[in-house]
């Protein structure tokens, strides 16, 4: 195990001699994020893969991200420094079981978040992500019938606020749905001052209290354009490390997870797989690279094209 400084500095020169894009997401390890060409959320870090002229992209994030980032560029190598970095939206929605599901709702079509895996994209009329699903949901006419999978609480949430009712697949986020309304309002109690921000993937009580709820990229937005000066933190603590940065002086209070009185913060087991000395090793010897079989690749992309083409 060497120090930070050595891999800070090989993975610089690697990245440069390699003519590799290094995209990260803000849920990452500070020191991935601080190495990073470009921080972002899931719609950012898709735009960034597609406008890139580099050889290879390499994915600080979670397997479904690196797996858009291919099909997005089938002909580049795109490398994930751990393949172990799953989803539990994406992990408990197999193409198998889905592919029942949506066979018993004929005549629907299916929004999919793009927290999945290729093979549910390649069934899928639209993918959308936090930051463009109401948006993508608005541009389908009124009368379609839809389903969307696989995050039943932003589901929820997108029917509440587009009338909609769309049939939900009944998956969830295990770091979002960890947070509970009762350790909200007493964190709040502490802190009456702060706004609350949350992201769309908690439940409804906790969104119901929620001064804002957007997209990783859309929560760091608010808070740059705030007056306000502490704000509660409903989503992933690596958001923070962004937020420092960006809102120097204000105060970010995470919330902690309804069965974590120890541990300040909600950290997400995957994203975290990921580290500094992974991703040296990975950029050094290429591997472990993302393969995604071409059939289902060229299925997959037109969702995701549509997608891209419809968000502002
Ligand atoms: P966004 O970064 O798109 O808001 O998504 C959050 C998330 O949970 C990514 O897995
Ligand atoms: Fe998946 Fe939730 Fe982790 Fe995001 S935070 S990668 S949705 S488990």
């Amino acid at each position: 195990m060497r120090d930070n400084n050595f891999y800070y500095k090989e993975i610089k020169r690697l990245l440069e001699d390699k003519n590799a894009l290094l995209l990260a997401h803000c849920y990452q390890d500070k020191a991935i994020q601080d190495l990073a060409d470009f921080v972002g959320d899931s719609l950012d870090l898709a735009r960034k893969a597609v406008r890139t002229e580099a050889a290879v992209i390499v994915f600080a994030g979670v397997y479904f991200m690196a797996e858009t980032a291919k099909i997005l560029n089938p002909d580049k190598k795109v490398l994930l420094p751990d393949l172990s970095a799953g989803c539990s939206l994406a992990d408990h929605c197999r193409p198998e079981e889905f592919a029942r599901f949506r066979a018993r709702y004929p005549g629907h079509q299916t929004v999919s978040y793009i927290n999945t895996g290729a093979g549910i994209k390649a069934m899928s009329d639209y993918v959308c992500t936090s930051s463009n699903a109401e948006d993508i949901i608005r541009s389908i006419p009124e009368d379609q019938p839809l389903i969307f999978a696989p995050d039943k609480n932003l589901g929820n949430y997108l029917n509440k606020i587009t009338g909609r009712h769309m049939i939900l697949w009944e998956g969830s986020c295990i770091v979002h749905e960890a947070f509970s309304k009762e350790k909200l309002i007493q964190l709040y109690r502490k802190n009456p001052e702060a706004k609350i921000v949350v992201h769309p993937e908690s439940e409804a009580p906790v969104l119901q209290i929620a001064h804002f709820i957007g997209s990783t990229s859309q929560i760091r937005e608010y808070i740059r354009n705030s007056n306000s000066t502490s704000f509660i933190i409903g989503t992933e603590a690596g958001i923070i490390h962004q937020l420092e940065k960006e809102s120097p002086g204000k105060q970010f209070i995470p919330l902690p997870s309804h069965e974590d009185n120890s541990c300040a913060c909600s950290e997400c087991a995957f994203m975290k797989v990921n580290t500094v000395e992974k991703l040296y090793r990975c950029l050094r010897d290429e591997t472990p690279e993302i393969f995604v079989d071409e059939t289902l690749l060229e299925k997959a992309l037109l969702p995701i094209r549509k997608m891209l083409s419809l968000s502002r």
